[in-house]
């Protein structure tokens, strides 16, 4: 059976974009075709500026969010990655085969890296070596699948190079990863600026579908998304270059509905009854996860259960991975 493994960042309250990209996959596909891991990558979280509390509560309202979103523990192992200390370890080594060149050429670094800079905060080394503890997260776990959206594409990319790379030095050790994305809703824009992707860290929210965001709420951010006017008036097109956030909201739909966008332009005269229809159809989506996450949330000694079992499980599968890369790179064991 083949290995998938993805994670997700407790760095903000989750979003349509990580919904539609990622998760919701995660829970009707992946879980069931393969053995599969899903991680709450909370060392990852500590790349930028946080809060400790914070940190902790996010931590647990995803895992809770990616439970209610389908994630069965009995069919998958859902765990936090700072409660397996293999990653660390396995990162370590990684960047003895990475190089400087290679992380300062990776679009998101560039991009955060902009922004805390802009933002009068120092940029933390740990921002530069997120890929390299990335590659590990997916390495330790032999995986042979990365689904994810299409922004963590360059990132799955260098785990395979980093994989290539240390089973041609120091022998075969790891399997090479590959990634896979979603046909639609690999890339859900900001709803008011469709020239940006939809992320947890947007603060103003307006342009960010959250899941636990009430249903009037999703209405209203809908139906006040950005849409495009410019040679052809009003008419629904699906050009993704020429009208962003009338694409964006034809996606959102067709990623709700199994639909293709180009036949769901061809339904619609104006953007009213595409909005209105958007609206319903995210907030349909969403409503199964919402009342789920509530009735989870009166029972937090079972989430913590499912994470426990999840670190058990997940750290002796990497253990043996770690231990043999250790060897691999010239580590003499510990006596
Ligand atoms: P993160 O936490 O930013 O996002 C989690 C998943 O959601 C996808 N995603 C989107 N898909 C479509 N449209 C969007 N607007 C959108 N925003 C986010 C992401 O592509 C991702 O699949 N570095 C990763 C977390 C990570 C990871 C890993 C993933 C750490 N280690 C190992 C896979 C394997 C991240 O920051 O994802």
């Amino acid at each position: 059976m083949k290995r998938v493994f993805s994670g997700v960042q407790p760095s903000g309250h989750l979003t349509l974009g990580n919904y539609l990209g990622a998760v919701r996959r995660w829970a009707a596909v992946e879980q069931h075709q393969a053995d599969a891991l899903f991680c709450v990558v909370d060392l990852h979280a500590l790349t930028v500026e946080h809060d400790p509390a914070r940190l902790r509560r996010l931590t647990r309202q995803t895992a809770t969010l990616l439970l209610a979103s389908g994630l069965a523990p009995d069919v998958c192992t859902l765990f936090v990655q700072s409660h397996v200390d293999e990653h660390a370890r396995l990162s370590y080594l990684l960047e003895c085969v990475a190089t400087d060149g290679e992380m300062r050429r990776m679009i998101q670094y560039k991009e955060k890296a902009r922004r805390q800079q802009e933002r009068g905060a120092g940029v933390r080394l740990s921002l530069l070596t997120y890929p390299v503890l990335m590659a590990a997260d997916v390495l330790a776990y032999a995986t042979d699948e990365v689904p994810v959206g299409e922004d963590q594409k360059q990132h799955v990319e260098l785990a395979r190079t980093l994989a290539e790379r240390f089973n041609q030095r120091y022998g075969h050790t790891f399997v090479v990863p590959k990634v896979t994305l979603p046909r639609v809703g690999a890339r859900v824009m900001n709803l008011q600026e469709p020239g940006s992707k939809m992320g947890k860290s947007d603060v103003s929210g307006q342009g960010v579908v959250r899941l636990l965001d009430e249903p009037e709420v999703v209405r209203q951010k809908v139906m006040r998304a950005v849409t495009d006017s410019g040679p052809g008036g009003r008419q629904v097109e699906y050009d993704r270059a020429e009208r962003p956030g009338v694409a964006n909201l034809l996606d959102i739909l067709a990623a709700c509905t199994g639909e293709e966008p180009v036949t769901l332009a061809g339904k619609y005269t104006g953007y009213g009854q595409l909005k209105k229809d958007v609206a319903e159809a995210v907030v349909e989506a969403l409503r199964p996860v919402r009342e789920r996450h509530a009735e989870l949330c009166a029972d937090p000694a079972y989430v913590d259960g499912v994470l426990r079992a999840g670190a058990e499980r997940a750290r002796a599968m990497a253990r043996p991975v770690v231990d043999t890369a250790y060897r691999a790179i010239g580590l003499l064991p510990a006596a």
